[in-house]
């Protein structure tokens, strides 16, 4: 393709450099305000009474003991609950609302899962709430339930895969597999996972009046203020300007925040008996049941090869688990679609519900798991075919995007594959199982693909500049701690051509413009195409300031452009300083809109290679990884620094994705056992050995208007597959089921 979709823009400067997160300093002195920090005169404090049961009714709530505790201010229940709208779950209407499940706090007399909030106690004190929560006592009905993905049967079609119909044929797959040289038809089932950000959620509801009419101000963790302030605004029959949300810092969520759980909209009711600003905080042991997880997961994946390892059949069908009143359907099958050639192609996903929260988005949702099964398929074709996996791949490399009939854009997965294999010392290793031993352990190489598509949010963007030289950026967009701040205000810097020391990022308030869900890794190169809009839309404002006789006011806007802070046109130079002042003008603002177009004329994704080096100890189960390298491909790097932090970070999720992280729920009484951060295992330095970081630094302007697309989710995909890839190479034991813990290493 000659012309890309967005024109190209110089980002040269301060966009790349390694510059240090700007959130650094508030964050390691303790002055960074995280949700429940905020301290508002006369709040109170709520704390749920989650079901003890996962499925029946509730017969009696008996709060006598717990009311007559001092400091106690409000018991809410199904009795006391102010009316609100009974607003439909997000994932069941396509995220037009954030609301994450349809079993509203303290307003149901039916309970569907263990954890579901059926209660809550307000009091003075955090310590009287929780106590006088534990004092409640719960009578109930008991309904039959089913928590055990096997036992529930999964009959029912999604309604759609974020977008993507459930099942996508090319050709005849089953037919073209009966003819394959050489099959692989595997089964690959993993457990759910939880989140476990480091600051559990948290909301503070504060009801005031505002022009004679009710106003809710909501502090909380959420990576969607935009789309969350119009959800309570709905819930509660009011109108978005009645409505402000606040998120300054958030300390992670991986996904587990993108949605506004019960614990937020109990926060608001209570708030709103009561009478007072109420804080409500999750704890860790709420966080597995109150607020969402990654489903399980039963997936097939079929591939049928000659014997050169041309892919002639695949496919990809499986299940996964929704909740019993709402649907999240987890994409599992996604990247099936676009990662290699083949003759034929089957998607097929269903689901089956069973008594749970809501499943929902986990870091790289879709690809974390489908990615996992697809490339340890691979992995196994290439040793039935005794071919080397990286040559097997990039003998399928496909030319277009199959199922979308697209051009790909900025597709360099074969480079990541070949520089990362060169890096690594690929060549090193030996193809045949338990070849290498070093002592008690067994050493074997594992290699995996990563992708994740670019996805985009409209989001806009307030661009200042003042006529002191520096410039500040307004969008309601946030950060997990990713570095939005810092990479934005290089773009903006660069688009100016001023320093990033001159730009600073207000953030995280819905009094400013809206942004999208912070999730998807659409953050980046949504904020940034807004920003690139808003300087457009400056240049002329700014132009109209230059005296009407000088060059600069008779120029036409794509004449002008900017450099070194000043406006430049026909060898003449404006300093933004001097037209500001020579305006009377302390600053001039305007707002810059990004909107992704309906259909991209090109396929967007992001690419990388996963290459991991493994000591397995038979006798103990044991897996030490020894090294971890990446190298990716997702367009433009804006900040070399906060961009290697991303890709470690995923990368160290997708360790604990394939050793350790798994969900357990008892299915006899239908809880989760494990809720704490000492029985669900994340990994620790311990766990974590050298890794290097490598990337393919090249715009891709077809997928993005700053070149750049997000890297928040692509570090994880592939990860859990080359680890296992990498246990087969040393044990020559092929183990498909996640998270690969001990016994199912040993002999
Ligand atoms: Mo990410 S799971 O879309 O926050």
């Amino acid at each position: 393709m000659s012309k890309t979709t967005f024109s190209p823009v110089k980002l040269e400067g301060a966009v790349g450099k390694p510059l240090v997160r700007r959130s650094g300093r508030e964050k390691v002195t303790g002055t960074a305000t995280y949700t429940a920090e905020w301290k508002i005169d006369g709040m109170l404090h709520a704390v749920a009474v989650p079901s003890t049961i996962p499925h029946g009714k509730v017969l009696k709530i008996d709060d006598s003991d717990a009311k007559a505790m001092p400091g106690v201010r409000l018991i809410l229940t199904p009795e006391n609950v102010p009316d609100f709208e009974r607003v439909q779950s997000g994932s069941e209407t396509n995220f037009q609302t954030t609301i994450a499940s349809s079993l509203f706090p303290a307003a149901e007399r039916e309970v569907f899962h263990a954890g579901q909030y059926l209660a809550a106690v307000v009091a003075d004190t955090f310590e009287t709430a929780r106590d006088a929560a534990l004092a409640i006592k719960i009578e109930y009905e008991v309904d039959e339930h089913v928590t055990d993905i096997d036992k529930s049967p999964a009959n029912e079609k999604p309604k759609s895969l974020m977008g993507a119909p459930p099942v996508i044929e090319i050709e005849d797959a089953e037919a073209e597999l009966e003819k394959a040289e050489v099959l692989i038809d595997e089964q690959y089932p993993l457990y759910g996972n939880h989140h476990n950000p480091i600051e559990p959620h948290a909301a503070i509801a504060h009801w005031t009046k505002k022009n004679g009419k009710p106003f809710l101000t909501i502090y909380e963790t959420s990576q969607s203020l935009s789309i969350s302030q119009g959800s309570y605004a709905k819930v509660f029959g009011l109108s978005n300007k009645q409505v402000r949300v606040i998120c300054k810092y958030m300390g992670g969520a991986f996904g587990s925040k993108g949605l506004t759980w019960p614990h937020a909209l109990l926060a608001c009711f209570c708030a709103k008996v009561v009478g007072a600003p109420v804080k409500v905080e999750v704890t860790r042991s709420q966080l597995y049941g109150g607020t969402g997880h990654r489903t399980p997961i039963r997936q097939r994946v079929a591939i049928g090869a000659d014997k050169q390892g041309k892919i002639h059949s695949l496919i990809h069908a499986g299940f996964a688990t929704t909740a019993i009143k709402d649907a999240y359907s987890e994409a599992f099958t996604m990247a099936t679609r676009m990662m290699y050639q083949t003759d034929s192609l089957r998607l097929a996903q269903t689901q089956c519900r069973i008594h749970s929260q809501m499943p929902t988005f986990m870091r790289a949702p879709a690809e974390t798991p489908g990615m996992f099964a697809l490339e340890s398929a691979m992995d196994e074709l290439a040793v039935a075919l005794e071919m080397d996996p990286i040559e097997l791949r990039i003998l399928n490399e496909p030319k277009k995007d199959l199922h979308q009939d697209k051009p790909f854009s900025g597709r360099h997965l074969v480079e990541c594959l070949r520089t990362g294999a060169k890096q690594f010392g690929w060549e090193k290793r030996n193809p045949k199982p338990r070849s290498q031993r070093e002592g008690h352990s067994l050493i074997g190489y594992g290699v995996a693909a990563a992708t994740y598509p670019a996805i985009f949010f409209p989001t806009s963007a307030r661009v200042t500049l003042y006529a002191n030289g520096t410039a500040e950026i307004g969008c309601c967009s946030h950060e997990m701690g990713t570095g939005t701040v810092t990479v934005q205000t290089q773009v903006l810097a660069d688009l100016l051509g001023i320093p990033a020391s001159r730009v600073s990022m207000q953030l995280g308030d819905t009094d400013l413009p809206p942004g999208g869900i912070s999730g998807g890794s659409s953050t980046t190169a949504s904020l940034g195409g807004a920003i690139r809009e808003a300087v457009k839309v400056i240049k002329p404002k700014l132009m109209k300031l230059a005296p009407k006789d000088s060059a600069l006011a008779q120029a036409k806007p794509k004449e002008v452009t900017f450099k070194e802070g000043k406006l430049f046109v026909k060898g003449k130079s404006f300093a933004i300083e001097d037209l500001l002042s020579e305006a009377n003008k302390d600053s001039i603002s305007t707002v810059g809109t990004f909107k992704p177009g309906d259909d991209a004329p090109t396929a967007n994704h992001s690419y990388g290679a996963q290459f991991v080096e493994v000591a397995v100890d038979e006798t103990f189960g044991a897996v030490r990884l020894r090294r971890m390298l990446a190298c990716y491909a997702c367009g433009t790097i804006l900040n070399a620094k906060t961009a290697r932090s991303q890709f470690l970070g995923g990368m160290i999720m997708g360790v604990g994705h394939a050793l350790q992280e798994a969900t357990h729920w008892d299915h006899r009484i239908g809880r989760i056992t494990n809720d704490n951060l000492a029985e669900y295992h994340i990994p620790v330095n311990a766990d974590i050995p050298d890794m290097e970081v490598m990337w393919i630094d090249e715009p891709d302007y077809n997928a993005s208007p700053i070149g750049a697309k997000g890297i928040g989710e692509i570090g994880i995909t592939g990860v859990a597959a080359a680890i296992a890839n990498a246990i087969f190479n040393a044990t020559g034991k092929r183990i498909r089921e996640l998270p690969i813990v001990p016994e199912k290493v040993m002999a």
